[in-house]
């Protein structure tokens, strides 16, 4: 029994410090991570729309996708879901009409927040948006002021298709650490 005793303790000390470490070590990857909302308001219809065709090829009429369509975007970030709520900031950049076979973007653009708790700093995000996908993942690769050296990721979820109104409402949540 004394054996054993004195085996086990120095076994359990180092449990526990892997133990600790570990604990630490998940701790901190959750470290300085954000979580929030914002909706995007993406007006192409109408008398005064934020996104407009800029370039497209001869062939994107063809294309039952788009494909070779590039779109430059100025559209309204929101903290609420409905169209004309208040202003958080502005999502600018372009999409491009960039997959063959389904309807998939390639999305470039900042978020730069002029209102609220970010308002000052700008988070910028890229990535694959297959649009009629219920949910679109896209990497935020950088930003500024308080998001300086920002790394982490969106969620997209259309809450609206626009297909009526002209403004297509996509919710993103963003994870980020900076
Ligand atoms: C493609 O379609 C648009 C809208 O219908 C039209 O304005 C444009 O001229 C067409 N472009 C080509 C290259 O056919
Ligand atoms: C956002 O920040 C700018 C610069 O500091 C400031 O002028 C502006 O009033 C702020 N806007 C809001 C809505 O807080």
């Amino acid at each position: 029994m004394v054996r054993a005793a004195a085996v086990a303790a120095p076994a359990l000390q180092l449990l526990l410090v892997l133990c600790a470490a570990a604990a630490a070590w998940a701790a901190d990857d959750n470290a300085g991570l954000t979580k929030f909302k914002v909706y995007f308001h993406d007006v192409f219809g109408g008398p005064n729309p934020t996104a407009i065709r800029v370039a497209q090829a001869a062939s994107t009429n063809g294309s039952s996708t788009s494909f070779g369509a590039v779109v430059a975007i100025d559209d309204p970030l929101t903290s609420e879901a409905a169209s004309g709520s208040a202003e958080v900031g502005r999502a600018q950049g372009s999409y491009t009409f960039a997959d063959q076979k389904t309807l998939g973007l390639l999305m470039n653009m900042n978020f730069v927040f002029t209102a609220g708790e970010h308002n000052g700093s700008s988070l910028a995000i890229m990535g694959r948006n297959e649009v009629l996908s219920s949910v679109r993942e896209m990497g935020i690769v950088g930003g500024t002021g308080k998001f300086r050296m920002a790394k982490g990721y969106v969620e997209a979820r259309t809450v609206d298709s626009g297909a009526k109104s002209g403004e297509t409402i996509v919710e993103y949540t963003l994870f980020v650490k900076a």
